[in-house]
């Protein structure tokens, strides 16, 4: 079931996210309204407060864009156990419909995660596929990707994204 994306400021988004502790049917459920959303929004990643349940759960598929390897994921509990190397890339957040802006990431991460069953598992993830991670990763933590960016490049897009949103209401 596709669902409403919490959109910034929300205080779901904001708030570090609680660890998930019940492997059941519900968390399943959350799991394919996730991704139907993602899908629904041509989004690329997607945290579970961003559909304002705060729990810490992301899905990930990367088959919408173009030149990068699809790789489609679920991680539950994720964390970074290494990280190496920095890459900056123009990102876009379907809680902030409309901006975009060059983020600092790390170029390659280890994450270990649980999975939808709660089995472990330690993935590798480099370029494109670990910045969606990373960004994802900081939704978990309530950071979004403004919290990245520093003095006046923070406030001109925050401007712009309270432009945005003033013209989104008026049509
Ligand atoms: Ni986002």
């Amino acid at each position: 079931m596709v669902r409403d994306i919490v959109t910034y400021p929300a205080d779901v988004l904001t708030r570090p996210t609680r660890k998930v502790e019940e492997f059941d049917g519900s968390l399943k459920e959350l799991i394919r309204d996730m991704f139907d959303t993602m899908y629904s929004a041509e989004g690329v990643g997607l945290a579970a407060n961003q559909i304002g349940v705060s729990l810490r759960v992301m899905v990930i598929d990367t088959a919408l864009k173009e030149d990068v390897p699809d790789i489609k994921l679920v991680l539950i509990n994720p964390e970074i156990s290494s990280s190496e190397g920095r890459i900056k890339f123009k990102e876009g957040c379907l809680s902030f419909p409309g901006l975009s802006v060059e983020v600092e990431r790390f170029e390659k991460v280890e994450v270990k995660a649980l999975d939808e069953e709660g089995r472990e598992k330690v993935i590798h993830l480099e370029g494109f596929p670990a910045i969606v991670f990373q960004h994802e990763f900081d939704h978990l933590e309530g950071i979004t990707f403004l919290d990245r960016l520093s003095g006046w490049r923070r406030r001109i897009a925050l401007e712009k994204y309270k432009k945005l949103q003033r013209e989104a209401q008026k049509v």
